[in-house]
């Protein structure tokens, strides 16, 4: 894992570094899932820039090789399951999801991956109306042959903790000023999906695209992404305040970051896993993944590997 280091970015909750697995040495002990979260591959085909309103150069903000660097950091360490929160691709160019999907297999072949699209794995309309994401990718990483929708994902995470992933991605004919949108049906199955899973005991983590507010400190992109919101951001902040989420994980900024909204049993963390991609020398926006541990009680721990970092 050159170049990759632990970091605890993410600050307040306890940072625990592990090697490897973690399993319960008995029964009685809960059992502690150790989730990954990487976000905003951005995989280019450079070779067919410019074109969707982006030049060669926009190909050279990230790097498919940091990306491999912190899978395979994810790997040395050890998790259960990773979740990617979308962007897999700079514009949604078939051979950029073949990469991804090339990049994530090991993870999809061993059913240990969840994926999202972002706003812009659904750039263009042609990406949309062939369904492109969900047939190179789709929900587990394998690919759909007859793209429907399948949304909410919802995934068991050990006895304890289940993975709710929904897709807040939509396509808008200026794709710099669409905001994303859970809609209805989605955020009516997720309130069902709480309320069933406090009655089993277990916890309820959300994972999408977009961010559901921008922090005080800001980057100079915040301003891009501002324009690209999520259209009912409301109504999840609500959700949050009335049924019980353990955390709530998401991309779309490329700088990591966490806030915690109030919910009905205390804190809840909504993090941001910035890019898993970023080439910068700054170092709130390095390359990154993260690795939370969780249990019916909710986060327990949070590590960042961050590349480059010293
Ligand atoms: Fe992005
Ligand atoms: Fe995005």
């Amino acid at each position: 894992m050159t170049g990759v280091r632990g970091a605890s970015s993410i600050a307040a909750l306890p940072v625990a570094r592990r090697q490897g697995r973690q399993q319960p040495a008995a029964t009685s002990e809960p059992a502690i899932v150790r989730l990954g979260h990487i976000s905003d591959l951005h995989l280019a085909d450079r070779g067919r820039y410019p074109r969707n309103g982006f030049t060669a150069k926009d190909c050279e903000r990230h790097s498919p090789k940091l990306a491999k660097g912190l899978l395979d950091a994810l790997q040395e360490v050890g998790i259960d399951h990773l979740v990617v929160t979308g962007d897999l691709t700079l514009s949604a160019e078939p051979r950029e999801f073949e990469r991804a999907a090339q990049l994530l297999e090991p993870w999809a072949a061993a059913g240990k991956l969840t994926v999202v699209p972002g706003n812009h794995d659904v750039w263009t309309e042609d990406s949309v109306d062939t369904g492109r994401f969900l047939r190179a990718v789709g929900p587990d990483g394998r690919g759909m042959r007859r793209p429907v929708p399948t949304y909410p994902h919802v995934v068991p995470l050990g006895a304890e903790v289940v993975l709710v992933a929904l897709d807040s991605a939509r396509y808008g004919e200026e794709p710099y000023a669409t905001a994303g949108r859970l809609g209805p049906d989605q955020l009516r199955s997720t309130r069902e999906l709480c309320r069933e899973h406090q009655k089993q005991g277990k916890a309820t983590v959300l994972a999408f695209h977009h961010h559901l507010l921008l922090p005080p400190e800001r980057i100079p992109s915040d301003a891009q992404v501002a324009r690209m919101p999520l259209g009912d951001a409301d109504q999840v902040i609500r959700l949050v305040a009335e049924l019980p989420v353990a955390a709530l994980l998401h991309g779309h900024r490329h700088c990591a970051f966490r806030v915690d909204l109030p919910g009905v049993a205390g804190p809840v963390p909504i993090l941001c896993a910035g890019s898993v991609s970023r080439v910068t020398d700054e170092p709130v926006r390095r390359a990154r993944a993260y690795v939370y541990e969780l249990d019916a009680g909710g986060v327990r721990g949070v590590e960042a590997l961050v590349s480059g970092a010293s």
